[in-house]
């Protein structure tokens, strides 16, 4: 009952738009769109299965944001920094993080309430830390329509 209220009071107004995409390089190029209009303090969450293209989207926001270093998703680092491009890009990959506690140990919150661009991905392993506001990003599969199509949801805090 008390979580189901706090969860409410979170509750933040989202504008949803749904794309499909039928290759890595299409979904690349709806990531550079996205890190073309991003804003400093934007905060993007990424979920998605096991090599649906998290890292895919995020080498094209990283683009977008005129980033030229190549953006890989580090083995065992959590957090790469860019400063290159229009603002900052804060690169979290979290699939292997074993508890919250080790984004203290980074200092998330000078990341996630700066001035730079966050990208999260599996931010559903730290639901409890997130922004109320995040921009929030799905990618699924669905075999049916083919192996290189991807689902891909867009909600924007409005
Ligand atoms: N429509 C598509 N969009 C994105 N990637 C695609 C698409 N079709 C095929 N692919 C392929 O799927 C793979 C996606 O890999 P990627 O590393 O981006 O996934 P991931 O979600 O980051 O995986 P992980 O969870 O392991 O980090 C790539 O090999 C890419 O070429
Ligand atoms: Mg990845």
């Amino acid at each position: 009952m008390q979580s189901a209220r706090r969860q409410r009071e979170r509750a933040v107004r989202m504008s949803v738009k749904v794309w499909e995409t039928h290759s890595a390089d299409e979904t690349f190029a709806l990531g550079r769109e996205i890190g073309r209009r991003a804003q400093a303090g934007d905060v993007y969450t990424l979920v998605g299965d096991l090599g649906t293209g998290k890292t895919v989207l995020t080498q094209g926001v990283a683009a977008g944001l005129g980033i030229g270093e190549p953006v890989s998703s580090p083995t065992f680092t959590i957090l790469q920094i860019y400063e290159e491009g229009r603002l900052p890009f804060y690169h979290f990959d979290v699939y292997r993080i074993g508890d919250v506690a080790e984004m203290d140990e980074i200092g998330y919150e000078d990341y996630f309430y700066g001035g730079g661009v966050c990208l999260i991905e599996w931010a559903n392993l730290i639901g409890e830390i997130l922004p109320p506001a995040c921009h929030e990003i799905k990618i699924e599969k669905d075999l049916s329509r083919g192996c290189d199509y991807r689902r891909i949801t867009v909600a924007d805090p409005m």
